[in-house]
């Protein structure tokens, strides 16, 4: 349904009740990978976490794996796609530079007329698009709102490219946000969200906007992924900190709150650095980037879902999910889970 609301209501919550997910069938092994560039599969497990990632078909596109992502969301959380009323997709790889994928998504899954545009802040953008659909039902605008992180990053990748191809993958992910009059303390807590842009070059793609121009002439490698990895990699471990401690002191909570921390899939080594320095024990960490790789939007989604295949996700979990990525950007949100009964 369209969105259609006056302001200056009771205030309510932004409760988080489902997750949805959908990744592509084809699978690409570190060996596979080996025969494609100069790399090994114990140098990218060691070095990253990752054995296998999933790539996109052919005449698949970002709003084939989101509509295929909100779909499952819908048929778990028995939802009348025509009750919502905000689509938020959060991408860095649209079908086209325009129409956004939120109404092409929305169209596929049977939301008819929703509200809906895409948000971009790269593997940052889940976390933006939560923040965006909480403040919208806390203000009273939105009564029921999808998230969701879609990438098709197989298209953007540098295939001869050892030091990035290895890392990045394809996949989609969505949650449900709902309004909801509930106690002090349940739905989303609270957000951090931050960016730095003095370094834009450290994660980009630098051919293809209205900076540089594709051309004919335009080499593939420019339209691509290219990555500072070194800088990314400090970046990735202080941001995660400080910007978990930002929200927990904000929020008067410590780490000891949190039941799970379901944080962007970019490195295995970048979850272990973070998670001792902040004190979580590694099995509140949520990690799937092993069988995913880097998913950008998608990843904590998708860790989520994972969380609650192998029975990691209680009601009532305080969770505290952070994104951080080109930008550079971050995002951290405490929220509970609460699955719609
Ligand atoms: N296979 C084999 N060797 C590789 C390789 C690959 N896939 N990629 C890079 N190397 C080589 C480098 O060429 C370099 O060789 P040299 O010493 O002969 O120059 C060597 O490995 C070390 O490279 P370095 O970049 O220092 O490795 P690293 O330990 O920093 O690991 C990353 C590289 C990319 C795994 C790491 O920097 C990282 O994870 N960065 C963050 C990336 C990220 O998360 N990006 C997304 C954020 S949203």
């Amino acid at each position: 349904m369209s969105l259609v609301a006056t302001t200056g209501r009771a205030r309510p919550r932004a409760r988080l009740t489902g997750v949805g997910t959908y990744v592509p069938t084809r699978v690409l092994t570190n060996a596979e990978l080996e025969e494609m560039v100069d790399t090994s599969d114990e140098w990218i497990v060691s070095r990253t976490g990752i054995h296998e990632r999933h790539i996109a078909a052919d005449d698949e596109a970002t709003t084939d794996l989101a509509a295929a992502a909100v779909r499952d969301l819908l048929e778990r959380t028995g939802t009348d796609p025509s009750s919502v009323d905000l689509l938020v997709v959060a991408t860095t790889t649209p079908d086209y530079v325009f129409p956004p994928c939120a109404p092409l998504v929305g169209t596929k899954s049977g939301m008819d007329y929703v509200a809906a545009y895409d948000t971009n802040a790269v593997c940052s953008g889940f976390m933006y698009g939560i923040a965006q659909a909480t403040g919208m039902i806390e203000s009273g605008i939105a009564r029921r709102a999808v998230v969701v992180g879609a990438e098709t990053l197989s298209r953007i990748i540098d295939w001869d490219d050892r030091a990035t191809c290895v890392l990045f993958a394809d996949g989609a992910g969505a949650v449900m946000l709902e309004a909801d009059e509930g106690e002090q303390g349940s739905g989303v807590m609270g957000v951090e969200l931050g960016s730095d842009g003095s370094s834009p070059s450290d994660l980009w793609v630098p051919a293809g906007g209205t900076r540089t121009p594709r051309t004919d002439d335009t080499p593939r490698a420019e339209s691509c992924i290219q990555m500072n990895g070194r800088e990314v990699f400090r970046f990735a471990t202080r941001i995660l900190v400080e910007s978990s401690n930002r929200l927990l002191t904000e929020a008067g909570m410590t780490i000891d709150d949190v039941d799970l921390m379901v944080a962007h899939q970019a490195n295995e080594r970048i979850l272990d650095h973070a998670s001792e320095r902040m004190g979580i024990a590694r099995e509140k960490v949520v990690m799937n980037l092993d069988r995913y790789g880097n998913t950008s939007s998608a990843s904590i989604p998708l860790a989520l879902a994972d969380a609650r295949d192998r029975g990691m996700l209680e009601d009532g979990a305080v969770l505290l999910m952070v994104g951080f990525g080109a930008g550079l950007t971050w995002g951290s949100v405490l929220v509970r889970w609460e699955p719609r009964s």
